[in-house]
């Protein structure tokens, strides 16, 4: 860690890694594991070198065509981690003024503290469900923006921003000559109503997503950026810092997944189909949460309307046995994040506990 840069430091992610578990873990925002026997891979199908040098000829085809994009328009990254920092690197310099949503996922907010960007943002309001409001977008944007910066579906409430809208950012955005980033990792859990990538809704447009969240591999670490063919190659060299030949035993595993992705969907899909039933009747019965249903994605961002959240969260945690991501990680301290991705026996049981824990601690504030 750089104590000489304190503020860079994302401490959602060390909260993430280092505190977040709990007997029910409704902190997570991704499917869980796909089980790897449940994969049809045989041993002869993985080997440990035998790569292309800017991506694994047969991976990148198969990324393009799944994208509908031609190859050179493709950069292979591992997870959309990756791709968000080698994207942000490659488009900005130091001062370079960016506009990104508020709330966000916090560590976009942190690499672009590392690259020096000078940081503005547009908000998201919990009181119009977080959509994006075009009108705020445009007050805050300036002649000298270079950059957008928004997730779809959003993190933390995942909500949708559909394509009329998608493209009118782009425009705006173009106007004062700013490209647009578009975090999509969340866009792949639309099973049924598949959206094509909003880089196909303008040129200024560059998308970072992965098979992480949606699919539950996340250990598989198959992301990708897509970008105009210039920009990539420039990508492509700020990839070279970072390692000279790929995971390939992970490049290979990606071709299976995506070769096998319907039956990877099929689990994902009845499992989030199942588990959002249970999200939506527990906001239901709870009137001291502000929150719409769920419609997509992985997660809800309720607000609680009484008392502090980093309490209860930390009592919902010793005295039940249940985590969730307390909203000061993305500048909400009055929300609280619950993924509904996990084994639908544990989201079943964090839901419980939430309540009990709700009960609780309202009764002890009165
Ligand atoms: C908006 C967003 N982008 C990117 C990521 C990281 O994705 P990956 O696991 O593919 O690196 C996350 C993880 O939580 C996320 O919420």
């Amino acid at each position: 860690m750089n104590d000489l840069q304190p503020d860079v430091v994302s401490r959602y992610m060390a909260w993430a890694k280092l505190r977040s578990n709990a007997r029910f873990n409704l902190a997570i925002s991704g499917v869980i594991d796909y089980p790897l026997a449940e994969l049809p891979v045989q041993i002869e199908d993985l080997e440990i070198g035998g790569t292309g040098p800017y991506g694994y000829a047969p991976l990148m085809e198969r990324l393009a065509s799944k994208a509908c994009v031609p190859e050179n328009c493709v950069v292979y990254t591992l997870g959309a981690s990756m791709a968000n920092y080698i994207a942000l690197s490659a488009v900005l310099s130091r001062g370079d003024e960016v506009l990104i949503e508020q709330p966000t996922y916090d560590p976009l907010l942190t690499i672009l503290r590392q690259l020096g960007a000078k940081i503005r943002r547009f908000e998201r309001r919990a009181d119009h469900g977080f959509r994006l409001d075009l009108e705020e977008l445009e007050r805050q944007l300036t002649p000298n923006t270079r950059l957008v910066i928004l997730c779809n579906l959003h993190n933390p409430s995942s909500t949708l921003t559909d394509d009329a809208t998608m493209r009118r950012v782009g425009e705006l955005a173009a106007k004062v000559g700013a490209r647009v980033l578009v975090d999509e990792v969340y866009l792949e859990t639309l099973f049924d109503q598949p959206r094509r990538s909003a880089f196909h809704l303008g040129s200024n447009f560059i998308t970072t997503a992965s098979l992480t969240k949606a699919y539950g591999l996340s250990g598989i670490r198959c992301g990708w950026i897509l970008a105009q063919p210039d920009l990539v190659q420039r990508m492509w060299q700020i990839v070279d810092f970072t390692y000279g030949s790929p995971v390939h035993p992970a490049e290979r595993l990606g071709i299976i997944a995506l070769d096998n992705l319907d039956r990877i969907r099929s689990r994902a899909r009845s499992l989030l189909e199942t588990n959002r039933a249970l999200v939506n009747a527990f906001l239901s019965d709870h009137p001291e949460l502000d929150c719409e249903p769920s419609r997509f994605g992985t997660t809800v961002f309720p607000r609680l309307k009484a008392g502090r959240v980093t309490d209860f969260v930390e009592m919902l945690r010793d005295h039940f046995e249940t985590s969730v991501v307390p909203g000061e990680f993305f500048e909400q301290p009055q929300h609280f994040r619950i993924g509904f991705c996990g084994a639908t026996d544990t989201v079943r049981g964090g839901l419980e506990r939430l309540s009990d824990a709700l009960k609780s601690f309202h009764q002890k504030q009165e």
